[in-house]
């Protein structure tokens, strides 16, 4: 066999090399670059093809045409690694552009839950008692007319037991009107000195712009020795300029009810959106009735004691200027997310 077809073997290789490094660079991408690579190193592929011309070299030639054909063959093999490893990467990069993240943008808001204006109030006005040392105490929705009526002083004939106001039970019993019925029970359980703050539903059949059949009140009250009326007026100054702030009107007028005496109510002024006023009452209070503490077992000539039960719609509606105590039961989610 000639040196010339060695020659021509090598010069061969070589030259399809050149050939296949253009081509390899023009792929313009990844499918273009595999049918390059199947051209070039494929089983029928143009290197494939100078493998089998060695067959025609004698067998000392052979090594050394293998040696140059491998080289181009590993040449060619390395250009379409580099150049995948290019569309590899500009691909990568396109990708990580379309889905980039603007981790400045605002984020989506989680709705928040929040209390009840009236569980809000009750929550402040209990607090603002606590905090000067009240026990809170709660009794049952459901009462016996002894508990709310007879040992709060309210006989038989009183007009507050008009079928009107009170919801009676089938088989009996009823709805508590007021919370002063814990009063009695808490003071059954107790001796004093004690001092009580008792939050809870009431229920009266009865309902406009400012009475619902069921609302909220919170009852509280203090016994022991020599508890004066102006330990009432106090610490009632003190809730109200707790709650409704230090500058809020508020007077202090006599008044009457059958388990205190003497009595008195607290008004606030209300200030309408036409810019009137008036004085809306909030609570009713007084010195414990002696007929109380003997209901509950208490020597009134030892010990004396104040009460007041509030109206908590009212304290809400006039804190936060809302005009109609329906408002708080509707569930209006509009009206409730402003608190
Ligand atoms: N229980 C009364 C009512 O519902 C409010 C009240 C007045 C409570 C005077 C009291 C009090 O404890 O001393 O109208």
């Amino acid at each position: 066999m000639s040196d010339g077809e060695l020659e021509s073997l090598i010069a061969r290789a070589r030259e399809l090399g050149e050939v296949a490094g253009g081509r390899i660079a023009a792929a313009a991408d990844l499918p273009a670059l595999e049918n390059e690579r199947v051209a070039w190193l494929g089983k029928k592929g143009e290197m494939a093809g100078l493998m089998r011309r060695l067959g025609s070299l004698t067998p000392d030639q052979r090594p050394q045409a293998g040696q140059v054909i491998n080289e181009v063959k590993e040449a060619i093999s390395g250009r379409i690694d580099r150049r995948r490893a290019e569309f590899e990467k500009a691909e990568r990069s396109r990708r990580l552009v379309g889905e980039k993240l603007d981790i400045t943008l605002p984020g989506r808001p989680h709705p928040r839950g929040r209390l009840h204006p009236l569980t809000q109030a009750v929550r402040d006005i209990v607090g603002i008692l606590r905090d000067i040392g009240f026990d809170e105490v709660r009794g049952p929705d459901l009462e016996d007319e002894f508990h709310n009526f007879e040992a709060l002083n309210i006989p038989a004939d009183h007009p507050a037991r008009d079928m009107q106001d009170t919801f009676y039970l089938a088989g009996g019993g009823l709805l508590r009107t007021h919370t002063s019925p814990v009063q009695i029970r808490a003071m059954k359980g107790r001796k004093p000195p004690l001092a009580v703050v008792a939050p809870g539903r009431v229920y009266r059949c009865d309902a406009d712009q400012t009475h619902s059949p069921m609302f909220t009140q919170v009852e509280g009250f203090m016994v022991a020795e020599d508890i004066r009326m102006s330990d009432l007026k106090g610490v009632l100054e003190l809730l109200l300029q707790r709650f409704f702030g230090k500058d809020r009107p508020y007077r202090m007028r006599p008044s009457f009810f059958p388990f205190t005496e003497p009595s008195a109510e607290f008004d606030i002024l209300w200030e309408k959106d036409d810019g009137s006023t008036s004085w809306l009452e909030v609570l009713g209070s007084g010195m414990i009735h002696p007929a109380v503490l003997e209901a509950v077992g208490y020597d009134p000539q030892k010990y004396t004691g104040f009460a007041f039960g509030l109206g908590v719609e009212r304290f809400a509606m006039l804190r936060s200027g809302v005009d109609n105590i329906h408002a708080f039961y509707e569930n209006d989610q509009r009206f409730l997310r402003q608190f």
